[in-house]
């Protein structure tokens, strides 16, 4: 039973400390409720309001994609590795084990293949499904000047709608169609209309001329896709200059899981994003990994889950 003749002159209100109210760092995301907030900080770094997040959702309309083949063999070794896990519902209950305790951005759209017209796509996830695998972000497609540009936005709308109604933000993922240059005048329209519809973040692809552009003219972070498979100097010498000219870091799948040794990989990409490393101090470390023997092993040990 307490003591309740105590308990006021036990207690310590610091009078003298105000309490603090800090703006929260991420570009464009001060106004947001407490739980959107809380869950971009899952994703973006605090530190530094950067991420390295791991796309493997590939499969969604490419079937089982050179390096996706076994998620579960694969992908499991780098999760310690990755801010986030960019993932369809499907692999992420069949392959990726609850205990992780990395957020997940939830692929949510999709309805077409490789086989078809790409940018065909509906709402593929209920929001509630999101809820229940405990998604820290809805991922959707938008096709900017696609034959299915208008459907494509509309899912935007009610991803941001649903999201909203449940605290969970929304990456936008500018997909560019083989008729489309992806030069800054295109990704510049592409992204903003992305974050003025009410994305909280944005997947892109990073340009050489006029990035900086870019990214300044989104109100909302930016992060870069990969792209196709590329020498590894050459996808770090991407991600440096892409943070370098304001994305927050990267959303990169191909040029992590295709390499010869994907953990070196993506601890090369990290320091590049978290710690400014140049792109040749980035490649020494993927080779003094990669010699090492980092990026061949199983997923066998607890703490690699994590
Ligand atoms: C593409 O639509 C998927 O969302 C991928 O997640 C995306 O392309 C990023 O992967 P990568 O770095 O392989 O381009």
């Amino acid at each position: 039973m307490p003591d309740a003749d105590d308990i006021l002159e036990r207690k310590n209100f610091y009078l003298e400390v105000p309490q603090t109210s800090k703006a929260f760092a991420l570009k464009g995301s001060n106004a947001l409720d407490w739980g959107m907030k809380n869950r971009l900080a899952r994703i973006f770094l605090p530190d530094d309001c950067r991420t390295v997040m791991l796309a493997v959702d590939h499969g969604y309309f490419q079937g089982p994609t050179t390096g996706l083949e076994r998620i579960d063999v694969t992908i499991c070794p780098l999760i310690p590795y990755a801010d986030a896990l960019m993932i369809t519902r499907g692999a992420l209950r069949s392959t990726i084990p609850p205990e992780i305790t990395k957020p997940v951005v939830l692929r949510s759209s999709g309805g077409q293949s490789i086989l078809k017209e790409l940018s065909n796509e509906r709402i593929a996830v209920d929001i509630e499904d999101a809820v229940r695998v405990n998604a820290s972000a809805l991922a959707v497609q938008v096709y900017i000047g696609g034959v299915h540009e208008h459907e494509s936005i509309g899912n935007l709308v009610e991803i941001v709608n649903a999201g909203n109604r449940h605290g969970i933000p929304t990456m936008a993922v500018t997909g560019v169609g083989k008729e489309l240059a992806r030069d800054a005048k295109y990704l510049g329209l592409a992204t903003r209309i992305c974050a003025e519809l009410g994305a909280n973040f944005v997947k892109t692809y990073y340009c050489e001329k006029g990035f900086a552009a870019v990214a300044a003219g989104c109100p909302v972070p930016l992060v870069i896709a990969g792209g196709k498979k590329l020498p590894e100097i050459d996808a770090l010498r991407m991600a440096y200059r892409a943070v370098s000219e304001g994305a927050a870091g990267v959303d990169m799948g191909r040029n992590i899981f295709q390499c010869d040794a994907p953990k070196a990989m993506i601890q090369a990409v990290r320091a590049v994003v978290h710690e400014n490393e140049t792109p040749e101090r980035a490649y020494d470390l993927y080779l003094s990994l990669k010699s090492a023997g980092e990026g061949s092993e199983l997923c066998t040990a607890k703490t690699q889950l994590r």
